[in-house]
């Protein structure tokens, strides 16, 4: 059996969490390959929301194991809460989640590095210390999983980390505790102590996951963040560190790509994006804030407001292109309930020198999307009328409302990927499957 891949194809919060949990049932694992603790997934279990951020969404699946690849970058204090929250309400965590020792460690130096830095608050990052970890990582300096094993080694690397902290912002050994908000030896032993909880738990991901599959078993790769936030693909330098496209998977988890069958890539019915950078399709503020109301747009981790906007074909063909995405899994079409006029961005215009219909990087390569170009394109729209009334009881896809199945094709058309599923609800089961027709 081969592996699955479930790709944020937007810029996050698509609902991936949601979408995991409903592929988890029956696989036997389930794995984070990059990101770390910027990542929020909102799920629903008995009635209570979760929200995961280091935990793959499969853990609230009984049957399946969790891992942690070594592309991801781990906050071990962050996750020692994590997993005490969920053992608190009687979800097994432990004895099924394994860790790669490859992982970058995430430590209060790193949260700090991240506020100190005047790049990371230009972007609006979400405080996680995730950029400062992977330019640790990219420079070879970086702490990880299996050094936090060993006291010696943890204990050098972060007097290392403190004295490149110190020199590159001007800081005394005082000023430094006073930005981390925690002393050296403070940091070291909440550390050590989180080190010793996770220590059972490391392991040789990439053979775990190659021998499963080898065993003909049911893998599920949970991405975080989406397409237009990968460091190569994104709206670059507005960002996130990792590679959330397809490559992610292979690198951070250590699979070959052949043994990826099937690649879902998750968008909402329309766009939001956290953070600073270009969004086309952004909404006028008071159009915006109506619609952030209605959807509930807030931020999982940091709580911030979500910018919205409406569906992107441009940009979602080009990164379920790169991803290679099977199916599209549409999420949040409830939300559009109501709204008399639903807009779908086919084309921009006013870009010179190409025709108007091309979306940038497929004009015989001579466009390319960039952040700089993308603050200038203005969509062009086709508009649809809305419906009234609830989706989220709608039992089947072909008694949605004829405006949402008109909708929903010109998305999938204007995308080029056709739709598995479409969700009409935060809960798990609030989802119809896509027939042909
Ligand atoms: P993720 O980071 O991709 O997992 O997504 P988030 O959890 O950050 O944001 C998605 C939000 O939408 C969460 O609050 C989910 O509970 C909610 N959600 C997911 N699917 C649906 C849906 O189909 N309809 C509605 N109304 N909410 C949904
Ligand atoms: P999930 O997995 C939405 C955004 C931040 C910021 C940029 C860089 O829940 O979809 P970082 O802290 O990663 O250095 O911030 O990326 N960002 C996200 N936006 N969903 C996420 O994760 C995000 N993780 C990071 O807002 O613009
Ligand atoms: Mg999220």
């Amino acid at each position: 059996m081969a592996i699955e891949v479930v790709l944020g194809c937007q810029w996050g919060d698509e609902g991936k969490g949601k979408v995991v949990q409903l592929l988890a049932q029956g696989a036997d694992w389930v794995a984070r390959f990059q990101g770390g603790a910027n990542a929020g997934h909102t799920i629903f279990v008995g009635g209570r929301r979760l929200i995961l951020h280091q935990i793959p969404s499969g853990i609230v699946e009984p049957r399946a194991r969790c891992a942690i690849g070594n592309g991801v970058v781990l906050d071990p204090l962050a996750l020692a809460e994590e997993i005490a929250g969920l053992e608190a309400i009687g979800i097994e965590v432990r004895p099924r989640l394994t860790i790669s020792p490859f992982a970058h460690l995430v430590t209060p130096l790193h949260k700090a590095a991240e506020r100190l830095g005047r790049q990371d608050r230009a972007i609006g990052t979400t405080g996680r210390g995730i950029g400062p970890a992977y330019a640790e990582k990219a420079s070879r300096s970086g702490l990880r999983v299996e050094d936090l094993l060993d006291p010696g080694r943890l204990g050098e690397g972060l007097d290392a980390l403190r004295l490149r902290l110190r020199s590159e912002h001007g800081l005394g050994d005082a000023a430094l505790d006073e930005a981390v908000g925690s002393g050296r030896e403070d940091i070291r032993s909440r550390l050590e102590a989180a080190g010793r909880t996770l220590a059972p738990l490391v392991g040789d991901v990439s053979a775990l996951l190659l021998e499963s599959d080898d065993r003909g078993e049911r893998i599920l790769c949970e991405g975080a963040q989406g397409a237009l936030l990968d460091i190569d693909h994104g709206t670059y330098p507005f960002v996130t560190s990792s590679s959330t496209t397809i490559g992610g998977v292979c690198t951070g988890l250590g699979i070959p790509p052949r043994r990826i069958g099937r690649v879902v890539g998750v968008v909402k019915a329309y766009a939001t994006r956290v953070g600073l950078g270009p969004f086309p399709t952004e909404m006028e503020p008071g159009e915006a804030d109506r619609f952030r109301e209605r959807a509930g747009e807030y931020g999982a981790t940091t709580g911030r407001p979500r910018r919205c906007g409406w569906y992107d074909a441009l940009l979602a063909r080009r990164c379920c292109r790169i991803n290679g995405v099977d199916e599209l899994f549409v999420t949040k079409l409830d939300v559009l309930g109501g709204i008399g006029r639903l807009r779908l961005a086919v084309a921009y215009e006013g870009r010179p020198g190409e025709a108007p219909d091309a979306p940038p990087g497929e004009a015989g390569g001579r466009d390319w999307l960039s952040s700089m170009r993308l603050e200038r394109a203005r969509p062009r729209y086709r508009d649809f009328p809305g419906w009234r009334g609830d989706l989220q009881a709608a039992a089947r896809f072909e008694s949605l409302p004829p405006e949402a199945r008109a909708y929903l094709a010109a998305l999938s058309a204007e995308t080029g990927v056709p739709i598995g599923h479409v969700s009409i609800g935060p809960g798990r089961d609030q989802v119809l499957a896509v027939t042909a027709g």
